[in-house]
């Protein structure tokens, strides 16, 4: 099997974590390398919350670079509300094994893209896009070079999570969003109207639970982490699971629908700041992005069951 070479772009993060163990433990994809950025919780935790979700699940070969600390231009935002003070939910965390493998994210993002075949490493973005926008901005050439851009942010349909019109990762770094949507690069968006789709259900919880093992625990205890503060804050009984979606879009394409589109973040506003006019009246051929707007919520978590089963 050709494993799907990629690097994901994180802050670690209750729902990054579940997704990190997905892409860790999944045959099909090639973990080339994890850049982290200040997002829900600042840089210096989240670069230690996927250090640690490396350990726990035995992939210490796979390099973690720490990234951005902060927007572009925005001041630090973080949302550590829905993912507890240290960002890894009822975890407590600890100081891993294995040190940084880099402090220069960028640098990092831009040297392995450079260094395989055009075409043939895939991004996941997890986080605000703060580190790829600084990448593009400094080779250019990247945004061209990189296979798909998975990314998890915006809303259009659904509305917004941290404000009317925004998602959170747009939200907290709008002028990188903007940015990486205007590089050329092959963007695949996962917003809201397709993360809310993916449910984690009392019976989905319990299945990832019954799994065993490290790695599954750490995703079934985030998985509880998120129903009970979903439930407090906003009174959802199921909470929708973000950044996953972009590993099992990587991994199962059949269980997303997308269209094509042009992306557009609003910049100039604090009204809308963060907001994702997604275009659909496009031509197909030409659309520069494509915008999830269906997940298959049972399809996601059979997959994230049945690869941390196998893993186990
Ligand atoms: C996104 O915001 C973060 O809090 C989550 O980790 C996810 O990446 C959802 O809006
Ligand atoms: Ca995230």
């Amino acid at each position: 099997m050709r494993k799907q070479a990629l690097i994901i772009d994180c802050d670690p993060g209750v729902d990054d974590a579940v997704g990190l163990q997905l892409a860790l433990a999944a045959p099909e994809l090639e973990v080339l390398a994890i850049t982290t950025v200040g997002g829900n919780v600042p840089v210096a935790k989240t670069s230690r919350n996927a250090r640690i979700v490396r350990q726990v699940a035995g992939r210490e070969d796979v390099p973690v670079f720490a990234g951005a600390a902060r927007p572009l231009v925005r001041a630090p935002a973080g949302a550590g509300e829905f993912h507890g003070a240290e960002g890894l939910g009822d975890i407590r965390p600890f100081e891993p094994d294995a040190p940084l493998d880099g402090d220069d994210a960028v640098e990092a993002i831009i040297d392995i893209v450079r260094s395989r075949p055009a075409g043939s490493v895939a991004a996941a973005v997890m986080g605000p896009m703060t580190n790829l926008a600084l990448a593009i901005r400094k080779a250019p050439d990247i945004a061209g070079r990189l296979g798909p851009v998975a990314v998890m942010g915006g809303a259009r349909a659904e509305g917004g999570n941290i404000t009317a019109s925004a998602e959170f990762n747009v939200w907290a770094d709008p002028d990188a969003a903007a940015e990486v949507f205007h590089s050329g690069a092959k963007v695949v968006a996962f917003g809201l109207d397709a993360t809310h789709q993916v449910r984690a259900t009392e019976e989905r919880i319990a299945r990832i639970e019954a799994i065993g093992g490290a790695a599954a625990a750490m995703a079934a205890s985030t998985l509880r982490f998120s129903q009970r503060i979903e439930r407090e804050i906003v009174g959802w009984d199921a909470a929708p699971l973000h950044d996953p979606c972009t590993v099992a879009w990587l991994m199962r394409p059949e269980l997303f629908r997308l269209r094509p589109c042009r992306i557009e973040v609003e910049t100039g506003s604090d009204l809308t700041r963060g907001h994702t006019a997604v275009e659909f009246r496009v031509d197909a051929a030409e659309a520069p992005h494509l915008w999830a707007v269906a997940a298959d919520g049972e399809g996601v978590f059979d997959l994230i069951a049945e690869t941390l089963k196998a893993a186990a």
